[in-house]
């Protein structure tokens, strides 16, 4: 049973965390660390391969019990449940939210191993060898066409351990993505591929996305030029496309065999499916020992918050301390900062994952709600973004909460026996860039000389918060358990705020206007009932199309 649950009203805890808030506004991290030498004891967590570091938070004992007393008052532990008991928490499309099931053992989510196996038997064909063309020639690359949940999270995964060892034996194909719609990836793909030797994944839950079809539609039509074939030959859908959706009877209709249709279900939500065969590059890249560690790690944080105490828990302690930020000290950004390059794909991958899951306004009820929900979330390669945007991170006038992440070990003798001194070298700076900027960030100039009389141009005034992730390395397990930390994140902040983190509303309203917006864009003149700016900016674009 899905626990009756409305617009969050503003009760005695919530009352007493905004008078706590408005106390500790005048408290400075500096202060709380030279008060409290336990202070990142007390303020962090770890387990299954990840230390989460909170103590750079503007939190105290005092604000911390009454986030968990939240948690209780919003019946976190009956949504928990409802969660992982299956139950429809997806209330607008009457769905479960079953994404955790996608890592169960096999004797407990007997269908979703059937798939697992029919993936295996298809990723072990490719990277041996043996997936061959039209014309008999082995597989050298792969495409992966998909937008949103299926490519995010493949992209991300992917590239984040494509430096794992290849699997024993096996050959790994060139992986690359095209998702967006004007076609400017998949035109740059497709020139400097051979159609004998490439095979597409088409990745779309519901298989309608246009997106999406419209990229394969080009790649088919590519591969049908390039190797002499008819557009609808057999043949070539038979060996250069794998479909990968919830819509078995739309891949079919589009011409994917049945024999190359890996299936997922309606209760994963896009932004939840990299589990699902939609993560089939993650699993050519590591191999399906990989992929299957990959969930084994996920699986690991589905227990662990299940049953860990809120305050041991790792997703609901990140969730608290973000709703403190947002809901209570007006921090509404947060900044995604991996100071390991192979996390490059996080930030696009976390924005889909919290931005579209709990950008929300209405509640569970349909109720608006009266405090703010999810913040604004970007973010950049750190050592990077220190290069751009950090200026307004210490000197702005914007309070942001930043995540950092750093792995604590990288570089191996076996894998970079020639490199490996620098690459530690490389390593250790990037670590070293990660602890001072959140310790500048936290402490301001008071991490520096207390002596120096600072001009105000080079003051740091410091006192933004931040979380520290450390990964004890970046393997298939550990990322697995990292990104379903993040999973149960969203929920667990979805249910303080009263609101349902798995539809996605906002963005089909603007799919069925861009369909109008074709024919206006044909024809201007035609149009009735548009606004000024679109008009006028649909005639200049025609204008200037038939001009060239
Ligand atoms: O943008 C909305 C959305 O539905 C996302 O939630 C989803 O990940 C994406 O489009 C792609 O959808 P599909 O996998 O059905 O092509």
């Amino acid at each position: 049973m899905v626990p009756e649950q409305d617009v969050l009203t503003i009760s005695t805890i919530w009352s007493q965390l905004a008078r706590r808030a408005a106390q500790d506004k005048s408290l400075h991290l500096a202060d709380l660390f030279a008060s409290d030498k336990d202070r990142f004891e007390r303020f962090s967590l770890s387990g299954a391969g990840l230390l989460a570091d909170f103590s750079k938070q503007r939190l105290t004992d005092e604000s911390r019990d009454l986030l968990v007393k939240l948690a209780d008052e919003r019946q976190l532990k009956h949504w928990v449940d409802a969660l992982f008991g299956g139950a429809e928490v997806n209330c607008t499309e009457g769905r479960s939210a079953k994404h955790w099931c996608l890592r169960e053992p096999a004797d407990k989510a007997p269908l979703v191993h059937e798939q697992l196996s029919r993936m295996e038997s298809m990723v072990n064909r490719i990277l041996q060898g043996h997936w061959r063309g039209v014309q008999g020639d082995a597989i050298t690359d792969v495409v992966n066409v998909g937008v949103g949940g299926s490519d995010l999270g493949p992209l991300m995964a992917a590239f984040a351990l494509q430096s794992s060892q290849p699997p024993q034996g096996q050959s790994r194909p060139r992986l690359h993505f095209a998702s967006s719609m004007d076609g400017s990836q998949v035109s740059q793909v497709l020139q400097e591929l051979n159609p004998r030797t490439t095979l597409f994944l088409v990745s779309s839950k519901s298989f309608t996305t246009v997106d999406t079809l419209h990229n394969a539609n080009t790649a088919r039509q590519w591969l049908a030029r390039g190797l002499g074939l008819d557009y609808d030959d057999a043949s070539l859908l038979r060996c250069h496309f794998i479909g990968i959706s919830a819509n078995a009877e739309r891949m079919s209709e589009w011409g994917i065999v049945p024999t190359n249709q890996l299936l997922f279900w309606e209760w994963v939500g896009g932004r939840y499916s990299l589990w699902s065969a939609i993560g089939m590059p993650i699993a050519l890249t590591v191999g399906m020992d990989g992929f299957r560690e990959m969930l084994a790690g996920a699986h690991e944080m589905d227990q662990h918050c299940r049953t860990q105490p809120w305050r041991d828990n790792i997703p609901v302690m990140l969730a608290l301390v973000d709703v403190w930020n947002i809901n209570f000290l007006d921090i509404r950004a947060r900044a995604v900062l991996p100071y390991d390059g192979r996390l490059k794909h996080l930030p696009a991958y976390l924005e889909q994952l919290e931005m579209e899951s709990n950008g929300k306004s209405v509640s569970r009820s349909g109720e608006p709600v009266e405090y703010d929900t999810c913040p604004v979330i970007w973010g950049e390669v750190g050592p990077n973004a220190q290069h751009a945007f950090f200026q307004l991170l210490h000197q702005g006038t914007q309070a942001i909460a930043c995540e950092f992440l750093m792995t604590a070990r990288r570089y191996t003798e076996d894998e970079h026996s020639e490199s490996v001194c620098e690459l530690e070298c490389q390593h250790a700076l990037s670590n070293a860039n990660c602890l001072a900027q959140s310790r500048l960030l936290a402490l301001g100039e008071r991490a520096l000389d207390p002596s120096l009389a600072l001009p105000a141009y080079k003051r740091y005034h410091g006192n933004q918060p931040s979380t520290t992730l450390v990964l004890d390395e970046l393997s298939p397990r550990v990322l697995g358990t990292l990104l379903a930390m993040y999973e149960h994140k969203v929920f667990v902040q979805a249910v303080i705020w009263g609101i349902n983190p798995f539809d996605q509303w906002g963005v089909e309203m603007g799919k069925v206007i861009a369909t109008d917006m074709l024919a206006v864009l044909a024809d201007p003149e035609s149009a009735t009932g548009l606004d000024a700016s679109s008009m006028a900016l649909a005639r200049y674009v025609a204008n200037k199309q038939r001009s060239s």
